[in-house]
């Protein structure tokens, strides 16, 4: 009697934990999924390993149109649907109730549509439910954007690159290959009410000369393209001018001289002046000086401007007879070893050509450093050349 009792008692607590694991076995197949901005989602959601039959399927959403929950899909056991209104054409139901599949199709997802969907099986003795997080994605829009600088020691924005209204953030980088080393970049997110980001990479640094016209690249990278966007960018540097060289336009023949600046934008104007002598004959750039005649002998300068500053050029011109040379040396002492040199180059190429009359030519190089915030030279290097 005691173990028949004892007996009972074992058979019901086994039958109760079989109940109990059965119970237990109940599973819901479900994934959260993503969505491209204007595309089409599955939320697939499926019961398995019940017995029981299903009386509705009912779908929830909390989105950022609506966070508070609500019903927007009802399936009855007969598989006939009930929408919440406005939404006839945005939810389809593709599963069937007889196999316990609640899976359904949602059209045209917007930012809004964004959100936890909740699909609930009802039982007559209960209720089963997930949550199903859905997430809309939009690619950013890449843009570079930066305007003409103006050369200067401070650190400033030199480019930014924008990555806008994505969702998520997208990642944004800068290539700057060799300038790596010399500018820096800082990043900043703009979070929109839509829940897009905009993602902004800065570079910094000081707009030297050196960096005009150097290419660096942008990268914006997002799980909705398929490749990375690579945008490049030219960085513009406005400076002064600094180095003015005259030389022969043609090496054969030297009546014609040109004046070549080194700044940005090209200089405005050209002037031309000849030291104690009359205007040069000159248009533009160039300076037309007669071979024949040494009445045109004397140091020209050429004066370059553009909008940030000035620089002048120097070129001694003395058309003469080998011997005389030597005297005229003495005139610009400044020029004496340099002109030396040039007398043994020419005494060289004089005893191999033979001939009666020596041009003897020498430019300088003068270079005005200008601080581009007051305008004034802050350095004058003068510099010679054969
Ligand atoms: C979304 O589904 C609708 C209706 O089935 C179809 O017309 C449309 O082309 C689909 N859109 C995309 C992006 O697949
Ligand atoms: C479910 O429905 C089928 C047919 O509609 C029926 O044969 C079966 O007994 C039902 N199962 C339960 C657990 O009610
Ligand atoms: C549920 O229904 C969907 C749409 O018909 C289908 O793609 C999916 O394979 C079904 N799931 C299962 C587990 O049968
Ligand atoms: C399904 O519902 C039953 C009864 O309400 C509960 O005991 C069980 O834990 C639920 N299972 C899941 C996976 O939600
Ligand atoms: C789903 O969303 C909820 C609420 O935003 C969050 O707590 C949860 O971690 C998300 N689950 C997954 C798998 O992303
Ligand atoms: C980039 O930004 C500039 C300035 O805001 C704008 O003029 C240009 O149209 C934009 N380009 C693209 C491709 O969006
Ligand atoms: C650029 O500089 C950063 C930090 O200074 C360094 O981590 C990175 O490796 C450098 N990249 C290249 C391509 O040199
Ligand atoms: C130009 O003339 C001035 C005065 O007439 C004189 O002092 C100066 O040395 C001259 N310069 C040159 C380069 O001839």
């Amino acid at each position: 009697m005691h173990l028949l009792w004892r007996i009972n008692v074992f058979d019901l607590f086994f039958s109760l934990f079989l109940i109990y694991l059965k119970c237990n076995r109940v599973k819901i197949i479900s994934h959260d999924a993503s969505v491209k901005k204007g595309g089409n989602i599955t939320l697939s959601c499926h019961l398995i390993e019940t017995e029981n039959n299903l009386t509705h399927i009912v779908w929830q959403k909390q989105t950022r149109e609506n966070p508070k929950q609500e019903t927007f899909l009802i399936i009855d056991k007969d598989g006939k649907t009930e929408h919440k209104n406005d939404l006839l054409d945005k939810v389809k139901f593709i599963g069937n109730i007889k196999e316990k599949n609640g899976s359904v199709q949602l059209l045209g997802m917007t930012l809004m549509d964004d959100g936890i969907y909740t699909c609930i099986f009802i039982f007559p003795s209960g209720k089963n439910q997930t949550n199903i997080n859905v997430t809309v994605l939009v690619p950013p829009v890449g843009n570079v954007t930066g305007k003409t600088l103006v050369s200067s020691h401070f650190n400033i924005i030199l480019a930014s690159c924008v990555a806008s209204n994505g969702r998520p953030a997208a990642e944004v980088f800068w290539r700057l290959g060799a300038l790596n080393d010399s500018l820096r970049t800082e990043i900043g997110y703009t979070e929109h009410t839509d829940g897009s980001v905009t993602a902004v990479s800065q570079i910094l640094g000081a707009p030297s000369k050196d960096l005009n016209q150097k290419k660096i690249q942008c990268v914006v990278k997002h799980s909705t393209l398929t490749k990375e966007l690579e945008l490049d960018y030219i960085i513009n540097v406005h400076y002064p001018p600094e180095l003015v060289v005259i030389s022969p336009d043609d090496p054969t023949q030297t009546q014609e001289y040109l004046c070549s600046v080194d700044c940005n934008p090209t200089p405005t104007s050209y002037i031309w002046i000849k030291v104690n002598g009359s205007t040069p004959r000159s248009e533009g750039n160039k300076l037309f000086i007669p071979k024949s005649s040494s009445d045109f002998n004397g140091v020209y300068i050429c004066t370059a401007s553009n909008r940030y500053g000035s620089a002048s050029g120097f070129l001694y011109v003395n058309n003469t007879v080998f011997m005389q040379s030597l005297y005229c040396c003495f005139f610009f002492s400044f020029l004496f070893f340099l002109k030396l040199l040039l007398v043994f180059k020419t005494l060289h190429n004089w005893h191999k050509q033979q001939q009666p009359q020596m041009y003897v030519r020498f430019w300088c190089i003068a270079e005005n450093l200008y601080n581009p915030v007051d305008g004034k030279p802050s350095k004058v290097n003068v510099k010679c050349e054969d």
